[in-house]
């Protein structure tokens, strides 16, 4: 598109005085705060919640480990909803949930707060305790938040998975995490499609000896199978349980979740995040950078099985007394122009989705938002991937209608809450860019020796309060993947221009980002090797338009019978098995031989070199430098 030069280059937007004027950041004194004293900074961010007890200490760092706000006692969920009743939020909405085949359902606050409490008390009920894992499988539906909020109630600890994933990947959860306990429901709806939920967990609960107890959420009607003794009803449950439940007083370093996320090995790592400094992470960066306002409807297009969905659905917003839409479908079901549709019935005002959807929906194109109206929104946001100046000018000038400032939120699962991202009332934007790390992030660009570069590795080099605090049950990888020096490795590529902004250049290791859903090579690999007839599988992520990147993966078969029409297909479904079908690869190509080091090592550039039409790099440390030719002419002709 025309418009990149122009873009990238020449145009920076500046806030409007309209924006800037009623904005909750108007200016720079929070980054000169920070900058003078980062913790006494965090300490007076720490008010924006209700302590039980106020800390001791705001921070006490022994590297790698932190721990903040020591000795202070506080309730996440007390934080999303027992603080808002006899306030104006009390009857406000909290909720708007539309189902993708048009069902509504409002909740305000004090109906989420009393559902909230029947079911902290129905888990306890069935033996759940402080400490505790819940593991958590359920659609895009108000019970999912109703959900989190209530382990945090009682102290225990969720592990939410995304609906999307396989019985096979809510097994492996499950069983790292010896969850006691599962909510799921009957079902989902996905592009018209029934996701059978439930049977899916029956599959993996298989494998979990640790689960004693199943709550089922009545959704989709569709009939399952229950497990006498072990499966229940929500809505019983609901029924039967006190109306009041106290929340536990929990120590601000007392965990508060595990999410799951893809590294550069096989497994899945559960990256640990605690109560305090996660809260004030999500709910301030939810006042800069969203500039949430009472007035607000706010609408996060995220699953709250990833991180956004649980410091920008459940966490963040609710902890400021936000309006919310939560929609449990597809974009383009049961026509192109859903979101749409969605913002103009809801006066949507605030919009936080993913590139790779905004690719989509320019691919669709823009006749779609065009005979909506759009002229609720004051704010847009992207997460997830670098989103490129064309999506971003599209977005802008189509949704947007050329009067919204973007928030480009650079931050991961680990971080907790957003890192680097423009405040909207007063950053300067630069199409592509996140712009500056926000006040109190000590984001620093290096290279290899640590040393301060433009170009380079991004780390942290200060621990901040909403910090990953491990990888459960394995703090020798939570050292070894993340900490050198005292800094903190993102494992993100990143360059700084003339002004300071960064520009965050994809990952540097073998983790990859499918449409915003990230996973490791690995992995990938792992499934692949898994079927009975592959012998070896190298899996390479190459560039797409859409999708950011996209997954190719090269074979070699156990026996030559394999190599038959109907094996790839069988291939991607053995992966989707596995994972899910989001990790399905785009294309699988069968060869006698990977390109291997003498020492056996698999040389995946020399595969990206192929799969990008570049000439191969240096091949003579190859044991065979001969397969290159071959697995060449496979892919071009495949
Ligand atoms: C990438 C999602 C560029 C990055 C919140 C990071 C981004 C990984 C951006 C984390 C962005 C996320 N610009 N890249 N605005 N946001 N990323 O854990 O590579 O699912 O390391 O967290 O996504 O993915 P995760």
């Amino acid at each position: 598109m025309g418009f990149s030069f122009f873009y990238t280059l020449a145009i920076v937007f500046f806030p409007s005085e309209d924006f800037r004027k009623e904005a909750n950041v108007k200016n720079s004194t929070l980054f000169e705060e920070a900058a003078q004293d980062r913790e006494a900074f965090w300490a007076k961010q720490a008010e924006c919640l209700d302590w039980f007890k106020p800390w001791d200490q705001v921070l006490d760092w022994k590297p790698p480990y932190a721990k903040w706000f020591v000795g202070g006692k506080l309730n996440a969920c007390y934080n999303c909803l027992d603080r808002h009743m006899g306030t104006s939020t009390q009857n406000k909405t909290a909720l708007i949930w539309e189902g993708e085949r048009g069902e509504e359902k409002s909740i305000t606050y004090e109906e989420l707060y009393a559902e909230v409490n029947q079911f902290s008390q129905a888990l306890k009920k069935l033996g759940i305790r402080k400490g505790d894992k819940v593991a958590i499988y359920l659609p895009m539906i108000p019970e999912a938040v109703v959900a989190m909020l209530s382990c945090a109630r009682i102290g225990a600890v969720h592990t939410v998975v995304f609906a999307g994933f396989s019985a096979e990947s809510l097994k492996d959860r499950m069983v790292d995490a010896e969850a006691k306990l599962l909510i799921t429901a009957d079902g989902g709806f996905r592009k018209g499609k029934l996701l059978p939920l439930k049977e899916m967990a029956d599959q993996a609960l298989k494998a979990v000896p640790t689960v004693q107890n199943v709550v089922v959420v009545r959704h989709t009607q569709q009939p399952i199978a229950l497990t006498s003794g072990r499966d229940h009803w929500y809505d019983h449950l609901i029924g039967e349980a006190p109306t009041e439940c106290p929340p536990e007083s929990m120590d601000a370093e007392d965990e508060l979740f595990i999410l799951y996320t893809s590294g550069t090995t096989g497994k899945p790592k559960g990256i640990v995040h605690t109560t305090g400094g996660y809260l004030v992470g999500a709910t301030m960066t939810t006042q800069w950078v969203f500039d949430a306002k009472p007035s607000d409807i706010y609408w996060c297009t995220a699953d709250v099985g990833w991180i956004t969905g649980h410091s920008y659905v459940a966490y963040g917003p609710l902890a400021n007394g936000m309006t919310q839409l939560l929609y449990e479908g597809a974009p383009d079901f049961p026509e192109r122009n859903r979101f749409w549709k969605l913002i103009e019935k809801y006066g949507v005002t605030i919009l936080y989705t993913a590139p790779t959807a905004i690719r989509t929906f320019m691919k669709w194109g823009e006749e779609w938002p065009q005979g909506c109206d759009l002229s609720s929104l004051r704010l847009l946001g992207s997460v997830g991937e670098p989103i490129n100046p064309e999506a971003w000018a599209w977005y802008h000038q189509h949704i947007g209608g050329g009067r919204c400032p973007i928030v480009d939120t650079w931050w991961q699962t680990e971080t907790g809450s957003i890192m680097i991202s423009p405040i909207p009332g007063v950053t300067p934007l630069k199409p592509g860019s996140a712009t500056f790390p926000l006040p109190g992030i000590d984001a620093k660009i290096v290279d290899e020796a640590g040393q301060p570069q433009t170009s380079g590795y991004l780390t942290i080099a200060s621990p901040w309060p909403s910090m990953l605090r491990g990888v459960h049950r394995d703090p020798a990888r939570y050292e070894k993947t993340y900490w050198k020096n005292g800094s903190y490795f993102t494992g993100d590529g990143a360059k700084l221009d003339e002004d300071g902004y960064f520009w965050l250049m994809g990952r540097v290791d073998d983790v990859i980002n499918v449409s915003g859903h990230r996973l490791g090579t690995m992995e990938i690999e792992s499934a692949l090797v898994d079927h009975r007839s592959v012998a070896e599988a190298a899996a390479i992520a190459i560039p797409h338009p859409i999708k950011g990147q996209t997954i190719v993966a090269f074979v070699t078969p156990k026996e030559k019978a394999s190599f038959q029409p109907g094996f790839e297909e069988e291939l991607k479904l053995h992966v989707a098995q596995i994972i899910g079908s989001f990790a399905k690869p785009e294309r699988i190509i069968f060869i006698n031989d990977l390109p291997k080091t003498r020492s056996g090592k698999i040389m995946r550039r020399l595969l990206r070199d192929i799969a990008e039409g570049r000439v191969a790099g240096d091949t003579t440390t190859l044991a065979d430098p001969s397969v290159m030719e071959q697995i060449k002419a496979k892919y071009q002709e495949d």
